[in-house]
C-alpha cells in the first residue's frame, strides 16, 4: 500500500529528474515547463544521430521522417485525434497565425477576442484588421458572471471568428470549450483555442470539445524544449483555410522537383528545415510524464496542489486571490492589497526571486502575480512561497 510518505519519496525521486528543478522553488510553469534530464539526453542523442546519418543525405531523410511521424502521433494520440489533422509548429502563436491568416477575410467582416487574451494573439488580429480592413472587438469576459452569455451576446452575424484561450493566463479559470463550440457553430463562426495552458496539464478529448484550431506547445506544461508546438484543424475546416507561409515540406513535387500539390493534411502549414531535434525532446518529456501517472492522475495532482496554495493565500489578509474559489488548473493568481501604493506586484516578485530563489512573475491585465503550480510541485514548497509572501507583506 502506498503511505503518503512512500508518495512523497516517489515525487522526490521523480523530480530528481528535471535538473532546473535542483536549485530553486519554481512556479513558473505556465511560462516554460523544466525539462527532464531524459529530454535534453534524447534531444543531444538526436543531434549526434543526425550528424551520424548525414547531417545531409540520402540516409538523413527517412530518419527525419520517422521522427517527425512518431511525434505527431504522440500528440495526436494525446488528444485524441487522427495525425492527419496535427500541423507541427514552433510555439502557440504560429498556430494562432496559421489560423487567423488562413481565412480569407473580406473588409467588414469581424473577428472577436475576449479580454484575457495574450498580447500575441491581440496583435495579430491587429495586423490582420489593419491588412483587410475588418473589424475586431472583444468580448468582456474578464468580470463576467457569465461568460457563454456575454460571447454569445458578442457574436455577430458576420463574426468570422472568435478566439479563447482553453484555460485563461491570468486568472487560471477554465472555459467551457464544447458550450462555446456550440454558440459559435450555431453562428457560423470558426472557433480558435489557445491551448497554451491547457496543453500538458489536463486531459484533452479534442472530439468532444468540438474546437477548429486548438493552438499547443510543448515547452511549457508538457516541459519539452521550447520551440516545439503544434496546431490542431477540424478537417472540415482545413478545405477553406489556405496556408499563409509555404515550403517545400507544405507540398509534394513531381519527378523534376516541382511543387504539385499542397499535402492533404496539417503537413500544408508546415514549411521548411526546423530543429528536428527537439521533436524527440518532446516524445521524452510526455513519456517521462506517464511514468509519474496517467494524464488525468496529474491533473487532480495539479488541482490538489492549487486547491492547497488558493487556500493558504486566503490566510494572508494583505493577499487577495482573483478566483473565489479553488482554480480548475495550476494557475493561482492573486493581487496585494491593504499596502503602501509602492508596493508593486514586480516588487513581490523580486523579493521572492532575490530573497528565497523561488520564481512567479507578473501579469499586467488584471495587475497581479502568478504562481503556477505542477504536478512536480511539493507541498514544502508551496508552504514556503506562502511564508515568503506573508514575510513580504509584513515588512
Ligand atoms: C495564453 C498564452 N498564449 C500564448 C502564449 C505565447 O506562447 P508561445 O511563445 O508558445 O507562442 C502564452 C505564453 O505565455 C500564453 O500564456
Amino acid at each position: 500500500m502506498n503511505t503518503i510518505s512512500n508518495l512523497t519519496n516517489q515525487l522526490h525521486q521523480h523530480r530528481a529528474s528535471f535538473p532546473g528543478l535542483a536549485n530553486k522553488t519554481y512556479f513558473n510553469y505556465g511560462g516554460q515547463g523544466p525539462m527532464p534530464q531524459a529530454a535534453i539526453e534524447a534531444i543531444s542523442t538526436a543531434h549526434l544521430e543526425m550528424q551520424r546519418l548525414g547531417p545531409f543525405g540520402n540516409a538523413v531523410s527517412p530518419w527525419m521522417n520517422q521522427q517527425i511521424t512518431a511525434t505527431r502521433n504522440a500528440i495526436a494520440s494525446h488528444l485524441h485525434v487522427a495525425p492527419e489533422t496535427i500541423t507541427l509548429t514552433e510555439n502557440v502563436t504560429i498556430g494562432c497565425n496559421i489560423a487567423m491568416w488562413g481565412i480569407d477575410w473580406q473588409p467588414g467582416d469581424h473577428l472577436l477576442l475576449t479580454d484575457c487574451e495574450h498580447h500575441a494573439v491581440v496583435a495579430i488580429a491587429q495586423a490582420i484588421r489593419r491588412r483587410f480592413q475588418i473589424e475586431v472587438t472583444i468580448c468582456p469576459i474578464l468580470t463576467a458572471s457569465n461568460q457563454y452569455e456575454v460571447i454569445a451576446q458578442n457574436l455577430r452575424p458576420n463574426t468570422r471568428l472568435l478566439v479563447i484561450s482553453h484555460i485563461l493566463w491570468n486568472t487560471g479559470q477554465i472555459l467551457s470549450v464544447d458550450k462555446i463550440s456550440e454558440i459559435c457553430h450555431k453562428n457560423k463562426t470558426l472557433l480558435l483555442v489557445d491551448a497554451a495552458q491547457s496543453f500538458g496539464s489536463m486531459p484533452l478529448n479534442l472530439n468532444q470539445l468540438g474546437v477548429d484550431f486548438y493552438a499547443f506547445t510543448g515547452h511549457k506544461w508538457m516541459c519539452g524544449a521550447a520551440g516545439l508546438g503544434g496546431l490542431y484543424m477540424r478537417p472540415e475546416v482545413k478545405v477553406n483555410l489556405l496556408p499563409t507561409f509555404v515550403g517545400w515540406r507544405s507540398v509534394s513535387t513531381d519527378v523534376q522537383g516541382h511543387p504539385q500539390a499542397w499535402h492533404p493534411d496539417g503537413r500544408s502549414y508546415e514549411i521548411a528545415t526546423s530543429d528536428f531535434p527537439l521533436l524527440a525532446g518532446l516524445r521524452e518529456a510526455m513519456a517521462t510524464h506517464q511514468k509519474w501517472g496517467s494524464t488525468e492522475e496529474r491533473y487532480q495532482q495539479i488541482l490538489k496542489n492549487s486547491e492547497y496554495l488558493w487556500r493558504k493565500l486566503q490566510l494572508i489578509p494583505q493577499v487577495k486571490c482573483l478566483l473565489t474559489s479553488p482554480p480548475e488548473s495550476g494557475l493561482v493568481s492573486f493581487q496585494l492589497i491593504n499596502m503602501q501604493p509602492q508596493t508593486t506586484s514586480q516588487k513581490l516578485v523580486s523579493y521572492l526571486e532575490i530573497q528565497h530563489n523561488i520564481l512567479t512573475r507578473t501579469i499586467a491585465n488584471p495587475d497581479c502575480v502568478r504562481a503556477c503550480v505542477h504536478y512536480l510541485t511539493l507541498e514544502s514548497e508551496i508552504d514556503r512561497l506562502v511564508a515568503a509572501i506573508q514575510e513580504f507583506c509584513n515588512q
